[in-house]
């Protein structure tokens, strides 16, 4: 029945089940982005079938004053999801003083020199916790370990999926080790298809033109960036991409074989315009389609699933994207819908900036800052977007500061694989440079972020640059 990578993470899950189905009251606090919010529903769907008693609550980021602010409530056991590893020094005090149990599921790098007896952490049982199981993945592990009395949170694995692909931990857009057996997880439980398609963003709510003229990680000349190519690309098919209105289809809306005969004529496309066969095998991928949600619509794909949550929680509307993954498709989904316009034109003016500013380069590394051009929490999102487009080179990591207040700067970096192969840490990055200028961070290998004080950005790019130069030596 155990649904753990390994038996050690299943022994330590099965203890982390057993004291929250002795707890009177939990709180599940969460982190505010897809994957946190994914977390945070597959704990809140498992401890509700588990009829354990619990309240859900988000922080932008876990920081002392966040823990104290937990432990002033009245819940005798504080949930940790997609946080908390990297504080427990923060909420060992609280321990301590007997204010709660924590039980903590997540795959964060975690803080030096403490532990906690519930301490469920991919990266605590050698598995990579930047690809290979994400905080929602984490939390299936634990809501497996919940199951009493015929309950089965296998389908849970669907929502975990949209996590971890909301969390960028897809390998060459596929999902690896422990996330693979996930997903076989949610095919089992009829939850989650998985298949190969074209691997481009919106397959599910994009008119063709649009799918194909924002189909950029795989560069087609006269296709990406370019509406009237895109149609031009179209028109000239012997596909019917239009409906009887007249109106764009999606790539739902064609059959299968109007899907292999597109993807066929741009994959010759592509050649005959000298794009290099290693790309253009890029341009074919692995699809996690929720099977149980309407065809068309973002819920559908796990890739547009993750943007739709980032849209909520990255704007103070954790409460929304809460709502949709716990299957509100009414009043939550609407909602959710219109703060996505707001989420892609943030992004895309936030691209536009980069774009126009330009980085500044040091040896090993190149940074911007964006003041308050971009909303600190959407940042490290812009970065790891313009890494290979905006004029942001792929050969060194991005830093990018921007405004968290008036006192504050919030710091995210994103690397590359490539560049984790050959020893960059942001991680640790992230941490050092960060205490070295009186502020705190952490994170994953190839993607981190901290707060530092504002003023100290310059000092703080000094001790990363040096930092950086030491991994890749
Ligand atoms: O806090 P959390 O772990 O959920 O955030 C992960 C962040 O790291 C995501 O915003 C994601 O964009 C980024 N990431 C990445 N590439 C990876 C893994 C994570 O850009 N391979
Ligand atoms: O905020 P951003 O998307 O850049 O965060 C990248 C990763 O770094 C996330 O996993 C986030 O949880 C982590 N992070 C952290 N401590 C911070 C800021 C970010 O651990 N102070
Ligand atoms: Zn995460």
């Amino acid at each position: 029945m155990s649904a753990a990578p390994v038996p050690e993470m299943a022994d330590c899950a099965a203890a982390c089940a057993d004291r929250l189905h002795e707890a009177g009251r939990v709180i599940v606090a969460s982190h505010i982005d897809a994957d946190g919010l994914t977390s945070a529903a597959v704990a809140g769907a498992a401890l509700e079938r588990a009829g354990i008693p619990h309240e859900q609550t988000f922080y932008d980021q876990l920081d002392a004053e966040a823990v104290a602010e937990l432990a002033a409530t009245d819940y005798d056991v504080v949930l940790f999801t997609d946080f908390g590893s990297g504080q427990l020094d923060d909420i060992a005090v609280h321990e301590e003083r007997g204010d709660f149990v924590p039980v903590v599921a997540d795959h964060h790098q975690p803080a030096d020199g403490v532990e906690t007896e519930y301490h469920l952490n991919p990266l605590l049982f050698g598995i990579n916790g930047a690809r290979e199981l994400s905080g929602a993945g984490a939390a299936y592990v634990l809501a497996r370990a919940l199951e009493r009395d015929g309950v089965d949170n296998r389908d849970l694995a669907a929502t975990a999926v949209v996590g971890a692909v909301g969390d960028m931990q897809a390998v060459d857009g596929e999902l690896v080790g422990a996330n693979a057996a996930l997903v076989e997880d949610g095919v089992a439980a009829g939850a989650l298809a998985e298949g190969k398609d074209l691997a481009v963003y919106g397959k599910q709510t994009r008119p063709l033109p649009k799918l194909l003229e924002y189909a950029t990680d795989t560069h087609i000349p006269g296709i990406s960036n370019s509406y009237t190519g895109a149609v031009e690309f179209l028109e000239g098919l012997d596909v019917d991409c239009r409906s009887e209105e007249r109106e764009w289809k999606r790539w739902v809306d064609l059959t299968d074989d109007e899907r292999r005969r597109v993807a066929s004529a741009l994959v010759r496309h592509a050649m005959s315009r000298g794009v290099p066969a290693g790309k253009i095998d890029d341009l074919v991928g692995t699809t996690y389609t929720l099977a149980n949600e309407t065809p068309g619509t973002e819920l559908r794909d796990a890739s547009e699933f993750s943007t739709l949550l980032n849209a909520t929680a990255r704007y103070d509307r954790a409460d929304v994207g809460l709502a949709v993954c716990l299957g509100d498709r009414d009043g939550a989904l609407d909602t959710a819908r219109t703060l996505l316009r707001t989420h892609r034109r943030n992004l895309s003016e936030g691209l536009n900036w980069v774009k126009e500013h330009g980085v500044t380069d040091e040896p090993n590394l190149q940074w911007f800052d964006a003041g308050d051009e971009i909303r600190e929490t959407i940042v490290g999102i812009v970065a790891g977007m313009s890494m290979g487009t905006a004029g942001v080179d792929r050969s060194k990591p991005v830093i990018a500061f921007a405004e968290e207040s008036p006192e504050e700067t919030k710091v995210s970096s994103r690397g590359t694989g490539t560049l984790v192969r050959k020893g960059l840490d942001l991680s640790a990055v992230m941490g050092e440079a960060a205490e070295a200028v009186g502020g705190g961070g952490g994170g994953h290998d190839v993607a981190a972020g901290a707060t530092i004080p504002a003023g100290t950005e310059r000092e703080f790019i000094d001790h990363a640059n040096q930092l950086v130069g030491e991994q890749l030596g």
